[in-house]
């Protein structure tokens, strides 16, 4: 049986989870792999805490961890960039393999530590990284490595899409469904990075760089988030035959990547439609496989700690002498990402309630040649003199909707910004 010593980096959701995981399943694991796991040494920031393993093997100093000879294998799960960034290159430094469920860190600085770690013939596993449970990382990169990839869109937030999930199905507002997914430790420690739309854009990055290619750090593409929908589109967006989704695109046009990570209104009979709470999906096209769909949880401590666990098991088996092993840094440079794509729109203007409110609207977006589907207005009931007008706009540019929508926001009769939606019809 060979022994594998676990240096444990943060001991939170991913890492409490990662020690109940291996004292539930170490004798699978065993049966299995003929690996022992042990959990070594557990970095923490507050020692006094209770945590899920003795308390001798808690340590509040960083080399005790990284330097140690005892610890084979370090283990990341603090999140953020530093010291987390600092911590994995001195791991590196000490030629010890590294798994880590760091998205935040692997998009801005990936490029560098797997050069780094290719230097040192380490391996990174980052398995967790994306999708929490589902082992995409691995279905990418070795499932379907034969396949070229021509699209993926997913559901990759658990946070967005719980909150979506309990805003459509609950009637819970958006501040307790936000609350209940930090609660459930789906959340990051800044949920602003789960709502404005960066976590999922994050795992975009990491999941387009492994499906076409292309080095992606601070390559910018579209990201937007879920703080301005309200439950009054999610209800709009089923009258009209659709659900609202955070989802991410990454699209391989030839000359371009078309990247973007937004809400959008999803066709209710589309196969991420129903993808529902802290679940995650992703649907890929590859040449060969043609469509394929990856569905299950995408945040939480177990499922994410299985994640990380498979990548423990992985990087044990296929240690330091398989320098082919490790993830390859593609060598063709970033590739553009394209710019002004055409798409269908919801949108919702609130509005203060005058005669040829809408008239003004639609003449606004008429005139920078956005036509027109559909329109409804409806007023508040709690805000007498108030409502909100929605649209359904055909396909236009997305440069001509944001001059239009600029100049309706600068309407007299408007009381807020607008909120404007793609409608997602493609394949
Ligand atoms: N905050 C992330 C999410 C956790 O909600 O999806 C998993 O990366």
């Amino acid at each position: 049986m060979k022994k594998v010593r676990i240096g444990l980096l943060g001991c939170g959701v991913v890492g409490g989870g990662l020690c109940e995981l291996i004292r539930r399943n170490r004798g699978v694991v065993a049966d299995r792999t003929g690996l022992e796991l042990e959990v070594q040494r557990v970095l923490v920031r507050d020692p006094r805490k209770e945590r899920p393993v003795e308390r001798s093997r808690v340590t509040t100093d960083a080399a005790a961890v990284l330097e140690a000879p005892d610890v084979d294998i370090v283990v990341e799960v603090i999140g953020g960039l530093e010291p987390a960034r600092e911590y994995l290159a001195r791991a590196i430094e000490a030629k010890k393999n590294v798994v880590t469920a760091n998205k935040a860190l692997l998009a801005a600085r990936g490029a560098e530590i797997f050069r780094r770690a290719a230097d040192r013939r380490v391996r990174i596993g980052f398995e967790a990284s994306v999708c929490g449970g589902i082992p995409i990382i691995r279905a990418i990169s070795a499932g379907l490595v034969g396949n070229r990839i021509s699209a993926l869109v997913g559901i990759v937030n658990g946070t967005c899409n719980y909150i979506l999930t309990r805003m459509s199905e609950e009637k819970c507002t958006f501040a307790a469904a936000l609350a209940e997914a930090q609660k459930r430790g789906f959340a990051e420690a800044d949920p602003s990075l789960d709502i404005d739309g960066h976590d999922a854009a994050q795992k975009l990055q990491i999941l387009a760089e492994l499906a076409f290619g292309a080095e992606l750090d601070h390559v910018p593409f579209p990201v937007e988030g879920i703080r301005l929908i309200e439950d009054e589109d999610i209800r709009a967006a089923a009258e009209l035959g659709y659900v609202l989704k955070h989802i991410v695109v990454g699209k391989d046009l030839g000359d371009a990547l078309d990247l973007r990570a937004h809400p959008a209104l999803l066709p209710d009979v589309h196969p991420l439609a129903h993808v529902r709470n802290e679940f995650n999906s992703v649907l890929l096209r590859g040449d060969a496989v043609d469509e394929m769909i990856f569905t299950g949880k995408g945040a939480g401590s177990l499922p994410t700690a299985s994640a990380v666990l498979s990548d423990i098991i992985d990087v044990s088996r296929n240690g330091h002498d398989h320098a082919e092993a490790v993830w390859h840094v593609p060598a063709s440079p970033g590739r553009p990402v394209a710019a002004d794509l055409e798409s269908k729109y919801y949108l919702r203007f609130p509005i203060r309630d005058v005669p040829g409110v809408i008239g003004l609207i639609a003449t606004a977006l008429g005139n920078r040649g956005i036509s027109i589907s559909h329109a409804s207005a409806t007023l508040l009931p709690a805000r007498p003199g108030h409502g909100n007008v929605k649209i359904v706009a055909h396909r236009c540019a997305e440069s001509s909707l944001k001059k239009a929508v600029g100049e309706v926001e600068r309407l007299p009769v408007l009381a807020g910004r607008a909120v404007v939606l793609r409608i997602f019809e493609e394949g």
